[in-house]
């Protein structure tokens, strides 16, 4: 039997924690548009369990746009203290209402405001234009809770591929692949540094 790679996951991720000077749920996600080229940039791990590995962006953004024409993704983590990387690919769903309504409650009243006021990955003529924006959406929602926009959305990467990789000196370093098989069950193997 495999190790458990989403229990693998928690511990590096834990260790990640306990030793990065901020942000251990940084993670770089990579999309393709429809005709196959790729872009990257970095989001925040926001849940995790085996189900996969969930993060929340406005899906009108480029990436939005992307994983909507081509609904697949790679997450990358790079942990510099611990010398760690972890690679996870696979297929990308939305998470359901409930869940990101559940997370939107739980963040600052500045950034709920700001997801109303930000046209993500949108072109902005100048940074008075988005003040004045937030300033407009915070005086429309005052003494109220902001609810969650329509646009803002959660997505659940669910792995098929994990890769942990660890530094080994002389660049000998360690890589374990589990794959995830037909029947739901991890194989476990090793690949060349
Ligand atoms: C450390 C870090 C964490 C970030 N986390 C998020 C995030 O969780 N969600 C998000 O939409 N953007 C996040 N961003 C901003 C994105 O990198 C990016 O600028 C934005 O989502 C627009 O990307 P797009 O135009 O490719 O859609 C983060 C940036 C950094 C540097």
């Amino acid at each position: 039997m495999a190790e458990d790679p989403h229990a693998l996951f928690d511990a590096w991720l834990n260790a990640a924690r306990a030793s990065e000077p901020n942000d251990a749920e940084a993670m770089t996600l990579a999309t393709a548009a429809a005709d196959g080229r790729p872009s990257a940039r970095m989001v925040l791990l926001k849940g995790h369990d085996r189900r996969g590995f969930v993060f929340y962006t406005n899906s009108q953004s480029r990436k939005g746009d992307e994983l909507a024409a081509n609904p697949y993704a790679a997450l990358l983590f790079h942990w510099k203290s611990l010398r760690r990387q972890v690679r996870a690919e696979g297929a990308v769903t939305p998470v359901s209402a409930a869940e990101a309504d559940a997370y939107f409650a739980t963040r600052s009243r500045d950034s709920q405001l700001g997801a109303w006021a930000s046209d993500q990955s949108r072109p902005l003529a100048n940074r008075d234009l988005f003040e004045a924006r937030f300033e407009a959406t915070e005086a429309d929602h005052e003494g109220r809770d902001v609810p969650r926009p329509p646009h803002w959305w959660g997505y659940r990467l669910v792995p098929e591929r994990i890769e942990f990789w660890s530094d080994r000196p002389h660049r000998l370093h360690e890589r374990r692949l589990f794959t995830l098989g037909a029947d739901g069950n991890w194989a476990e193997g090793l690949l060349y540094p």
